[in-house]
């Protein structure tokens, strides 16, 4: 008996982002607000971070809230009907439940049920490893249209007396709908990770240290005789040095890649729409990228911090409610984070 040849879906020539959407809590968090908790001034943080202010989510929105938000206003932008969704991602660090996901409750509420819904770990890359989901299931044929969002709320695990991190990081969420496109409009990811160093920026300890730690079995890390249920729960710190290296010097080269992937050259961008990490690691890539002043650079961080994979979409927003004319343009975007992990990729932008 011959074995008969699979049918496959039809190869889709390119895709594209239809529409992004943003959603930024209200409550706003000033650099003396911060200062009243850790030893440190509005200038020294101005001066090393370029940021002044970072919004917090209250109490009663979630991480699937905020992701709602953003989704349903880059749907409206796309011109996507929920039901038309062939897959919904969600990148997040701070969805409160290892399962079930954000992504199979936001498919739900939005109205795209039965799209498939899934949840993507990679911390600030994963805004930029959801497009290269995206991308991938378009082009494929699995899927016509994809909603890719990055949510976080990062004030939920952190703790606003340690120096390292907590000061930087806001929350938020920021979405986009990528669906197929007659020319290309998303270039090749270029996305990766370094695990060797999945120890410079993470949690405090794990959920099995609470578990063992409630049942008496050990103590959470070292010096903590006294543990308080504040230190029960996980927060996160990070090795600012070693981070700030490897962004600088790393990230740059995986910035020029996807230059290269795409074909392009840095003049030829409209725009360069980095992961809001640091203004001085922005400054230093685009510097590295030798980017020419007509490139407009995404700079959210200085009001929204850093919202890990809320970031790009949130100041891919920002740029283009700021400067409509960016549109149709080119613009370089680059992830990276814990992991250590990263993704790049040049798009069209909507
Ligand atoms: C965290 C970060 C802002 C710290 O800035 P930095 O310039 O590297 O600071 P350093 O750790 O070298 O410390 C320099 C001095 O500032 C002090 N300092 C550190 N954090 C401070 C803070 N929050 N406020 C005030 N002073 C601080 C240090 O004590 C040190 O003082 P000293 O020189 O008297 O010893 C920076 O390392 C960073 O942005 N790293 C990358 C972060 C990142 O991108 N993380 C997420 C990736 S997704």
């Amino acid at each position: 008996m011959s074995t008969p040849t699979l049918k496959q879906a039809p190869l889709q020539n390119g895709t594209r982002v239809l529409g992004v959407g943003a959603y930024r809590p209200d409550v706003i968090v000033t650099n003396e607000d911060v200062c009243q908790w850790i030893d440190s001034s509005d200038e020294w943080i101005r001066q090393r971070t370029g940021i002044v202010t970072r919004h917090r989510a209250p109490a009663d929105v979630s991480v699937i809230d905020m992701a709602e938000g953003a989704a349903r206003e880059a749907l409206e932008r796309a011109g996507v009907d929920p039901s038309e969704l062939g897959a919904v991602i969600v990148s997040t660090v701070t969805h409160p439940y290892a399962t079930p996901s954000a992504a199979a409750s936001l498919t739900d509420r939005l109205g795209a049920t039965p799209a498939p819904a899934f949840d993507i770990s990679a911390a600030c890359a994963g805004y930029c490893y959801g497009i290269a989901q995206a991308d991938a299931l378009v082009r494929s044929g699995a899927a016509k249209y994809v909603l890719v969002v990055g949510a976080e709320k990062l004030s939920d695990v952190i703790d606003n007396t340690e120096r390292t991190i907590s000061f930087l990081l806001g929350d938020g969420a920021g979405a986009v709908v990528i669906g197929p496109s007659d020319t290309p409009g998303i270039g090749p990811s270029v996305w990766g990770s370094d695990g060797s160093k999945w120890d410079a920026i993470g949690m405090t300890h794990s959920m099995l240290d609470i578990r063992d730690h409630a049942a008496g079995k050990g103590a959470l890390s070292e010096g903590e005789a006294a543990v308080t249920e504040a230190a029960l729960w996980p927060t996160l710190r990070q090795d600012g040095q070693t981070v700030f290296r490897w962004a600088v010097w790393e990230m740059a080269k995986v910035a020029q890649q996807a230059l290269d992937a795409a074909g392009v050259k840095a003049e030829d961008l409209a725009a360069f729409i980095p992961h809001q990490a640091n203004m001085r690691i922005i400054d230093e890539m685009a510097k590295q990228l030798k980017l020419p002043e007509s490139v407009i650079i995404a700079r959210d961080i200085a009001e929204a911090g850093n919202t890990s994979a809320a970031s790009i979409p949130l100041a891919t927003h920002r740029l283009l409610q700021d400067n409509p004319g960016l549109s149709g343009g080119l613009a370089l975007q680059i992830g990276f984070g814990a992991g250590l992990v990263f993704g790049a990729q040049v798009i069209v932008l909507p």
